[in-house]
């Protein structure tokens, strides 16, 4: 069935997350609806991190947003441990809330202007933890000092810090409790480039030091490449592509996984650099195309792609392209 999520999804013991057939709809006006995540799967080894990359608008924070309940959810499921959390309520959702975890786009907004820092890195534990249990000082500190912020600052607010500052108090109050899923949602869109990579090298660490499994969420390919195991391609509430960093790099297969690669920085040689002038706008998510919603910028479109919505296939190890005309991709495989 087409949008059946079964391609996407892995058959392994360590999935720790995994989103199945995700609706997500947004009623606008009256009479018209949002469509801005139309049957997305994907899955989450324990340890791994996963990218999830797209345009503008494609659907990524409804995506992350989604697995910590934050967004009313027409169907499909979220599964974590074996319970789906779409499912969950009251008492039982508290009880795993807290394992997973999310970081901001706009780290500075993200953080209550009025609060102390030391308050905001308590504030998932009067809202997910044991509602009668108080931080220690020293718990506090050492989470400043996990995140590299002094620990003498958290009687400071947070307009006395940089922008990489917050985004730092911003991984601190999500780390505070103890999360197993880390959702970084653009965490570094907002910084300037010279504290990007310090921001970056944060969450590896963090990754490292908590075992943590992170989904990492950017328009950016190139930033998406360097950080991930596994790569989700999004266009228009869609799943394109899904493979292995490296594979999805070096051989990828959907036109629109091509037009992103071919816009960063060192595209593989597999990617010619024409590939990423694509035409025209995104069409509107309230009335996305017929078809395969990508066959209006797409160069290799024809009527099957107009009338017909791809099957996700599975065209290499853990990789899988939703397209009627997966691009060959003339590279011979090593031996392995
Ligand atoms: N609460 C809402 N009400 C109505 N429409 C919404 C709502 N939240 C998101 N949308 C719409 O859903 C679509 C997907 O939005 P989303 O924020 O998930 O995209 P995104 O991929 O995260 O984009 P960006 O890269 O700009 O952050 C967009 O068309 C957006 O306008
Ligand atoms: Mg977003």
């Amino acid at each position: 069935m087409a949008g059946s999520g079964r391609a996407q999804l892995r058959q392994r013991d360590d999935i720790l997350l995994r989103v199945e057939d995700l609706v997500v709809e947004f009623p606008v006006g009256r009479h018209q609806v949002v469509h801005a995540v139309s049957g997305v799967s994907f899955d989450l080894a324990e340890g791994e991190t996963l990218g999830l990359v797209g345009e503008s608008g494609c659907g990524k924070s409804t995506v992350a947003r989604s697995i910590i309940r934050l967004n009313p959810i027409r169907s499909g499921h979220v599964w974590y441990r074996g319970k789906d959390l779409v499912e969950l309520d009251g008492k039982d959702l508290r009880r795993v809330r807290p394992d997973l975890q999310m970081i901001f786009q706009d780290p500075i907004a993200s953080l209550n202007p009025r609060r102390r820092v030391r308050d905001i890195i308590s504030e998932g534990l009067a809202v997910w933890g044991d509602e009668h249990g108080v931080w220690s000082q020293a718990r506090i500190e050492e989470l400043m000092e996990a995140v590299g912020i002094d620990p003498r600052f958290g009687e400071r607010r947070p307009h006395q810090f940089s922008g990489g500052q917050c985004q730092r108090i911003g991984i601190a109050r999500a780390l505070a409790l103890d999360p197993k899923v880390l959702i970084c949602d653009e965490p570094v869109s907002a910084l300037d480039v010279s504290v990007q990579a310090q921001i970056l090298n944060l969450l590896e660490d963090m990754k490292a030091r908590y075992g943590l499994t992170l989904i990492f969420i950017s328009h950016d390919l190139a930033v998406v490449k360097n950080v991930s195991d596994r790569i989700v391609v999004m266009y228009l509430g869609k799943v394109c592509e899904i493979g292995p960093a490296d594979t999805l790099y070096e051989q990828p297969r959907h036109p629109y996984t091509r037009a992103l690669l071919a816009s960063i920085p060192e595209p593989a040689p597999t990617v010619d650099v024409s590939e990423g002038n694509i035409e025209g706008e995104i069409p509107s998510p309230i009335a996305p195309p017929s078809g395969c919603r990508f066959h209006t910028r797409c160069p290799h479109a024809d009527e099957i792609c107009r009338s017909e919505e791809p099957e996700t296939r599975l065209v290499g190890d853990d990789h899988v392209v939703a397209c009627h005309h997966p691009v060959e991709v003339g590279v011979e495989l090593a031996p392995v």
